[in-house]
């Protein structure tokens, strides 16, 4: 039972859409379907359910994630992007088939180290441009020597690597990144991952044995373009409702800090959703939502369990009236634009004190 009229609707029919989508755009690749932070604030548990009988496989950041994943049932392979604190993790990883990426050489030695129970499926994360993790690309062959002589490993590991400009299609950074990865494929005969959703999109290049699609599943890619053609559809909508309206005279101030002042008499009104939610805290951020057809501005500094909407050119509004946070009026893309962040970050803040709700269209 649900008491408050503020929730997450997310549709579980949409994300499979934009999973079969993104598989369309490389038929000769697989692709793993990246859950990771609760698939990127969906509900990872409902989110693999609804993909286990089209997705190989799946990817999260941290053991931990994986671990609930499977306590939910899923049964699928679950690849650990993080890869292994310690050693306890692989462990767990052999006895759960997880698949491990290795990004530096300290969790290359970590494997060598440990008693496993059994094989684990490895990937070797390669740092081909973004400096952020991976194996230098000098050090790659000796490195799946020492892995083959380990017997730890259960396949071939994939060698992986992650694009740090996709986004920016002429980026020279990107050619880079794909013809180093690709020498390396070329000179070891491994399978290589390369395309995350922007790469898998627009850089044709980049796509290869295994790409790894996550913002685009959930329809809120920063390629607002490309995704319409594709005909991504975002996921989730938010929803809350009015629950006080204040009518205002000239010069009256709303919400913590008298930010906001009325420049002539208006009305005004209170939604049940704040930054407690995961609605981004902002003064006079032009931010808007959506109700009676039209959009209405968010005023004043938003608390953490409300926010404040001018609705003087909405008479017939009242106490009660369902309000679009974000959603198919309101896409999520212009909404963290307005905020200076990106949908991933709005996305993953929605937290679990707004309710979701699954729908399956
Ligand atoms: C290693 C790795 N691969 C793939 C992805 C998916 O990226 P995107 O959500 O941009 O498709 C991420 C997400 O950050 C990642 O860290």
């Amino acid at each position: 039972m649900m008491y408050r009229p503020s929730y997450a609707e997310i549709n579980l029919g949409v994300i499979r859409d934009n999973y079969r989508l993104s598989s369309q755009l490389a038929p000769g690749s697989r692709h793993l379907a990246v859950i990771k932070a609760n698939a990127y604030g969906h509900g990872a548990e409902q989110v693999a359910k609804t993909l286990e009988d089209i997705a190989p496989a799946f990817a999260v950041a941290f053991t931990d994630e994986a671990l609930s994943l499977r306590k939910a049932g899923i049964r699928a392979p679950i690849l650990i992007l993080e890869g292994c604190f310690g050693s306890q993790e692989l462990t767990i990883a052999a006895k759960n088939n997880f698949w491990v990426m290795l990004h530096s050489t300290e969790q290359v030695g970590m494997l060598e180290k440990t008693h496993l129970p059994s094989p684990v499926h490895c990937w070797l994360k390669i740092d081909t441009g973004m400096h952020r993790l991976g194996i230098d690309p000098l050090q790659v062959t000796a490195i799946l020597q020492r892995l083959q002589s380990s017997g730890k490993l259960s396949h071939k590991p994939v060698l992986a690597s992650h694009m740090a400009n996709a986004e920016e299609i002429s980026c020279p950074v990107n050619q880079k990144q794909i013809e180093q990865l690709k020498l390396l494929g070329q000179s070891t005969d491994h399978p290589l991952s390369l395309a995350n959703s922007a790469a898998l999109m627009q850089l044709p290049d980049s796509h290869s044995d295994w790409n790894r699609p996550g913002i685009m599943l959930y329809g809120c890619s920063p390629l607002t373009e490309k995704s319409e053609q594709i005909g991504l559809r975002p996921a989730m909508a938010v929803y809350s409702q009015i629950m006080a309206i204040r009518e205002l005279q000239k010069g009256d101030a709303v919400g913590y800090g008298g930010h906001w002042r009325a420049d002539q008499p208006g009305r005004i009104a209170t939604l049940a959703i704040g930054y407690g939610d995961g609605y981004p805290r902002s003064t006079d951020s032009q931010c808007e939502v959506f109700l009676h057809g039209q959009r209405a501005r968010v005023i004043g500094s938003v608390s953490m369990d409300m926010l404040g909407v001018d609705i003087s050119h909405l008479p017939q509004a009242k106490v009660g009236d369902k309000v679009e946070i974000w959603g198919k009026n309101l896409p999520i893309t212009e909404l963290a634009s307005r905020v200076n962040t990106l949908s991933y970050e709005l996305l993953t803040r929605v937290n679990q004190r707004l309710p979701r709700q699954f729908i399956e269209e």
